[in-house]
């Protein structure tokens, strides 16, 4: 995929600069904040009863902080964190070797938890529940199963698509916790505590400016604040105000909504070719050459979050606000 700067998707960029920019604390974690008064709660009564934490599902759009607040979570449980990653669980053997290694009231955080295989997932029914490791042993028709107890754990899973999880796994969580899009508020405490963690002021206008056009997504915010960073020191500023902010997004070609040029691609590809719309996934996917799934998580989500788009049982649909956006008479295309 073509990178882009509003995309919400992770780039070794980012893990470089996130290392330092990271909260570590909950009380230092913007926004979310019921998911963030439960996880508390939870935490504080699992140190009470001296017992590992319930397992945890984190699910949202990319970017929003899953892993963040994984790290949090262990951080703030005083455990330690083992990570692991659904694709990269290849073999029931992959999962076995990080569930043995597991030490009493680890925190075990899985991302991507939805595309690990099915018959590996398995293997975690009985680690969830029962802490315990079901192994086969033997071969040549004397195959039998011996069962390991492991430690309690606490196994923290995150994704964009709770959907994809089966059911068995998603009961076996006993906290479950839905990311969602920040305020233009919460993105700008964040875009600020970045600012004084890089030691790059910013002026008030100018962070409110960049939280706007962040799609409610704390690590745009991040990459956004970034880049116009960027461009204040070739320009010999010593802080970043408005109109370098402004020049800046105009260059990195975000528009005053957060959009850039492959939301606008997505957009009018369902004005011009589809007349708006209804149209599915599919169409619009070969009509701009991107695949179905990046464009349901990760381009999709926001534009259908602040109504630029609709979901109809016939398929997506740009709305009036879309043309007005675009600025583009809606009756004229119509009829035109
Ligand atoms: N609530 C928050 N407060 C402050 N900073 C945050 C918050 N949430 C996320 N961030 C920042 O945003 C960046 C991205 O967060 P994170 O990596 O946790 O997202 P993610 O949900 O795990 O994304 P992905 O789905 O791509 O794995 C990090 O740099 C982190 O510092
Ligand atoms: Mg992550």
């Amino acid at each position: 995929m073509e990178e882009r700067i509003v995309d919400g998707e992770e780039t070794e960029e980012d893990i470089e600069l996130e290392m330092d920019i990271r909260p570590s604390l909950l009380k230092e974690y913007v926004g979310q904040k019921d998911v963030k008064e439960n996880i508390d709660v939870f935490i504080k009564a699992a140190k009470i009863r001296e017992e590992s934490l319930d397992h945890v599902l984190l699910y949202g759009p990319p970017g929003l902080g899953k892993t963040t607040l994984a790290m949090i979570i262990a951080n703030e449980l005083g455990s330690n964190l083992k990570t692991a990653s659904g694709p990269a669980i290849e073999k029931p053997g992959d999962l076995a070797a990080v569930l043995s290694s597991l030490e009493p009231r680890d925190v075990l955080f899985i991302d991507e938890i939805h595309r690990m295989p099915r018959n590996i997932e398995e293997i975690l029914y009985p680690a969830m529940e029962d802490y315990a490791l079901d192994i086969m042993v033997g071969g040549e028709g004397s195959t039998r199963s011996i069962r390991i107890n492991l430690p309690p754990f606490t196994l923290v899973g995150a994704t964009t698509r709770a959907g994809d999880l089966s059911g068995p796994l998603r009961d076996r969580f006993g906290i479950v916790c839905k990311l969602k899009y920040y305020t233009t508020e919460e993105l700008q405490q964040i875009i600020l505590r970045t600012s004084r963690v890089l030691a790059m002021p910013i002026e008030e206008d100018a962070s409110f400016e960049l939280a706007k056009r962040s799609r409610g997504t704390p690590r745009i915010a991040n990459r956004l604040f970034k880049r116009v960073r960027d461009f204040a020191l070739v320009d010999g500023k010593a802080s970043i105000d408005l109109t370098t902010c402004k020049t800046a997004l105009e260059r990195l070609k975000v528009d005053d909504m957060g959009l850039d040029e492959t939301d606008h691609q997505l957009l009018l590809s369902i004005i011009q070719k589809f007349n708006g719309g209804p149209v599915g996934i599919e169409s619009i996917a070969s009509s701009i050459g991107e695949e179905i799934t990046t464009i349901e998580d990760v381009y999709e989500p926001y534009l259908l979050q602040i109504g630029l788009l609709k979901r109809t049982n016939r398929g997506r649909m740009v709305t009036s606000l879309a043309y007005e956006h675009l600025k583009i008479d809606y009756q004229k295309d119509l009829f035109g």
